[in-house]
């Protein structure tokens, strides 16, 4: 029920690579989900739908970000979330709960841009290899196993959030003397 008052979500809400807290291993959840975790999950799609709007970006100050995962905000919890514009102004929103990888390709792909992270407050160069199609498997937020298919940037997303259940963040990933290491070895989204 709307009319409940959610606090926004700022950018200094969330945890910056520094952060020691972005290095625990979260725990899994059990069902049902409590009021707070849902309240949280609907701020951190809010946050992230705002983050892609320019107008609102701009007038909350938020870098754009694709993906959130709980730990950023400092609860060690399994569960992220994701809102991706499939067109212009138009979202889709993915929730997943204790999420598991169940299927990859063998096909590896990186972001040609470099990879973000709204932990990451800086340039990072190199390369992050990550599957090009991934089968992920979790929970809704009433507890229904769900599975979800996702490709390219997606899929990316998808990965990148899961490493930060695990104490993961991509700049781990990317070789530190030569961060362009391999390159031929992946395609280039
Ligand atoms: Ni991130």
């Amino acid at each position: 029920m709307r009319g409940d008052v959610v606090t926004m979500l700022k950018m200094k809400d969330i945890l910056d690579e520094k952060d020691k807290r972005l290095r625990s291993i979260s725990k899994e959840i059990e069902f049902p989900l409590s009021k707070k975790d849902k309240e949280t999950i609907q701020e951190m799609i809010e946050f992230l739908r705002n983050s892609q709007i320019p107008e609102l970006s701009e007038k909350y100050d938020l870098r754009p970000g694709m993906g959130l995962s709980a730990i950023q905000l400092g609860i060690a919890k399994r569960y992220f979330v994701v809102v991706d514009e499939i067109e212009p102004g138009k979202f889709e929103t993915y929730i997943l709960i204790n999420p598991k990888i169940i299927s990859n390709s063998l096909e590896k792909i990186y972001v040609e841009m470099g990879e973000g992270c709204l932990s990451v407050n800086r340039e990072v160069e190199g390369i992050v290899p990550r599957f090009a199609r991934v089968t992920m498997e979790g929970y809704d937020i009433e507890g229904r196993k769900i599975q979800i298919r996702a490709r390219e940037e997606l899929a990316i997303c998808f990965q990148h959030e899961l490493d930060h259940l695990n104490g993961i963040l991509f700049i781990d990933h990317i070789d530190k003397k030569n961060p362009y290491k391999d390159k031929d070895k992946y395609r280039a989204i």
